[in-house]
């Protein structure tokens, strides 16, 4: 059956998701699950390459919500309570509301759809606007049907990679997997930068750099052995790699990895308790 998605605000988040449903339903035309898209933004042109995409341009949030069962809102948190209200309108048990929005809890979202249909909360990060994001789900509302929670999870399966959490799980998963991105850019950062004192240019390094990053992650992915025994595998005895693994070993990466995403969590708690 057509799965008829909507989503209101179609900026960095919101546009790539569209794009991301657009690009696999155009890979996979003959599928039966094929998706009805349509999006509406605040500033029309934002709509442009989703509309040459296949995605049906709306005139309003209320639009989009009479025309999709599953309705993404990608606006930013503060903005999120006012589009609820447009949309009301149109909501009922039968439509889904799926919210992006960090900081925004399950308790507010229902209550801003005066609970007239199911709720779902989403963490998407930011390789998400490349087709790799990890999106967290939380499917505890108990108006959500068993299909739906199939129909949510296959949906966000489409974009990457999509674990369902409780929502308790929310702050733990953005100081992990939402920041993510920026512990490892750092880490990139630290190497390309080394990378130019040996002598590579910029672009050199960069480039090598992040082919190591991928390389590795594919490693990891593909290669069930713990970590460490990855690591050890890349140390002969007396090389170089070891001299190098021995400087990180003494400044406590490890354990600066660990104390940055208890901050980050910390910090997410505090933001989570004043709504945002
Ligand atoms: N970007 C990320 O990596 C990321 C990660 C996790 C969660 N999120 C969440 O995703 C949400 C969107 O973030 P973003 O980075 O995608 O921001 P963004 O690029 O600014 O996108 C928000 C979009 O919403 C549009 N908009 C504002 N009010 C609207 C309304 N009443 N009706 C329709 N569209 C409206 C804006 O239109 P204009 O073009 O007119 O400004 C803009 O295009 C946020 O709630 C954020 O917490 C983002």
């Amino acid at each position: 059956m057509t799965m008829r998605i909507g989503c209101v605000g179609c900026g960095n988040m919101g546009g790539a998701i569209l794009a991301g449903l657009a690009r696999n339903a155009e890979q996979n035309r003959d599928q039966a699950d094929a998706y009805a898209l349509c999006g509406y933004n605040r500033t029309a042109s934002r709509m442009r390459p989703l509309e040459e995409a296949g995605v049906q341009v709306m005139p309003s949030p209320l639009a989009v919500a009479e025309n999709a069962d599953i309705i993404v809102l990608a606006v930013k948190p503060y903005q999120m309570q006012e589009v609820v209200k447009e949309l009301r309108p149109a909501l009922n048990k039968d439509k889904v509301l799926v919210s992006v929005a960090a900081g925004i809890s399950l308790h507010n979202l229902a209550q801003w759809a005066d609970a007239i249909c199911p709720v779902v909360r989403c963490m998407p990060n930011t390789p998400a606007l490349v087709g790799m994001g990890v999106f967290a789900l939380c499917l505890e509302d108990p108006k959500l049907s068993h299909d739906c929670k199939q129909s949510l999870l296959q949906m966000f399966g489409k974009l990457g990679q999509c674990v369902e959490l409780p929502e308790e799980k929310f702050t733990a998963f953005s100081a992990l997997i939402g920041a993510g991105p920026a512990y490892v850019f750092a880490m990139m950062q630290g190497l390309v930068q080394s990378g130019v004192t040996l002598g590579f240019t910029h672009a050199q390094s960069r480039q090598m750099v992040t082919a190591l990053f991928a390389g590795s992650a594919r490693m990891a992915q593909e290669d069930a052995s713990p970590l460490g025994q990855l690591r050890d595998n890349v140390c002969s005895p007396g090389g170089l790699t070891i001299a190098g693994v021995n400087v990180l070993d003494r400044a406590g990466l490890t354990g600066l990895l660990v104390d940055a995403v208890l901050a980050a969590d910390a910090r997410g708690a505090e933001m989570e308790r004043k709504g945002g």
